[in-house]
């Protein structure tokens, strides 16, 4: 039998995709999401689902010890940085405030080992890209800031209670499985958008804003497949289990504007994809690409799908696969 994890979020995007690789690696998973955002439907049959708040911290200590938790890999937050910048106190109570309980819940039933999804929005605008961990952390937006809060709190926690935590700065997580897509409702990710116009769901894409100090001029970001992404998890996983603590960026390196990723996208789709330039949105570092070396010496993960065009094909035959989306 392999170890047990519960997976907060575990019905979202990102998380989803982790209980699936979870799971076909051997490991026995549970899953905790409250579903404001995730879809019960992703949680594969034989993984129980438990519905609720990951700040609820009697029915946390209960799931915890009913399921003899091991590990505890932390998904489940607010993760929009525009909506971030319009509600900062729903940002604090949900990443902080119920993470704080989470963690509270973990010492009450004596899990000591957690991952945490963390965000190169802890950076805030780059002196250097690539950003390497040791890059000083000053968030532009209030969603980097509860994920740096958080940071430090795990910090403090390891420090006085003895756990041992992996926090895992993602840089644009993009693509699919067979079975797991992105489906937000509403939508503000820039390529399920551009598919969204590829397959005539709506009329254009706004590039938001056009005069950063990027070659372009748009907002440049370093895409990450998402299998990738969660196939880090597990190498966390196993570093936790090894007594190995530590912060992570996961990225390709690679740099890609927002006119870069409508080309790619009308040339995986090979439909067009009209757009056109609106003013920024509040928040947006003008470029976000990461150094992961850390990540590949120490967790032993490098990504296996690095190309954008792969990326993007994936989330286009789930998007096709699924034309609305998932049911519920
Ligand atoms: N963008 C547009 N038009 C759109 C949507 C997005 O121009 O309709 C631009 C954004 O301004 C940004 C880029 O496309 O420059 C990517 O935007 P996304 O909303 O897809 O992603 P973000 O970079 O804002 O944020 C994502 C995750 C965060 C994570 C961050 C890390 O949502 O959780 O990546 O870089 F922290």
């Amino acid at each position: 039998m392999g170890s047990s994890v519960l997976v907060t979020g575990g019905a979202g995007y990102i998380g989803s995709i982790t209980v699936e690789r979870l799971t076909q690696a051997g490991f026995r998973v549970v899953v905790l999401d409250d579903l404001s955002k995730g879809h019960g439907e992703t949680v594969p049959d034989g993984v129980p689902l438990v519905v609720g708040n990951v700040g609820d911290v009697d029915l946390v200590t209960e799931t915890l010890k009913a399921h003899e938790v091991d590990a505890v890999i932390h998904f489940a937050a607010m993760s929009l940085v525009g909506e971030s910048m319009e509600r900062p106190a729903d940002y604090y109570e949900n990443n902080v405030v119920a993470g704080a309980r989470l963690l509270a819940a973990m010492v009450e039933a004596g899990v000591d080992k957690i991952v945490f999804s963390s965000s190169a929005g802890v950076y805030g605008e780059p002196e250097q890209v690539p950003i390497r961990e040791s890059h000083r952390t000053e968030p532009v937006n209030v969603y980097g800031d509860t994920k740096l809060i958080f940071e430090r709190i795990l910090g403090w926690q390891s420090e006085m209670s003895g756990i041992e935590y992996v926090s895992l700065r993602y840089f644009n997580a993009a693509g699919a499985t067979e079975r797991c897509g992105e489906d937000h409702r509403p939508e503000s990710h820039l390529i399920p958008i551009a598919l969204e116009v590829a397959a005539g769901k709506r009329p254009e894409l706004t590039v938001f804003g056009d005069d950063y100090d990027t070659p372009d001029g748009t907002c440049v970001r370093d895409y990450i497949d998402v299998r990738d992404l969660s196939d880090a998890h597990i190498a966390a996983l196993a570093a936790l289990d090894r007594g190995c603590s530590g912060i992570y960026n996961l990225g390709n390196g690679e740099g890609s504007s927002v006119l870069d990723i409508i080309e790619a996208a009308r040339s995986v789709t090979g439909r067009e994809i009209p757009w056109r330039v609106g003013p920024r949105r509040e928040g947006d570092p003008a470029r976000l690409v990461a150094s992961s070396s850390l990540a590949e010496q120490e967790l032993g993960w490098r990504p296996e799908h690095p190309e954008l065009a792969d990326m993007i094909d994936a989330a286009w035959r789930w998007v096709q696969s699924h034309p609305d989306g998932y049911a519920g």
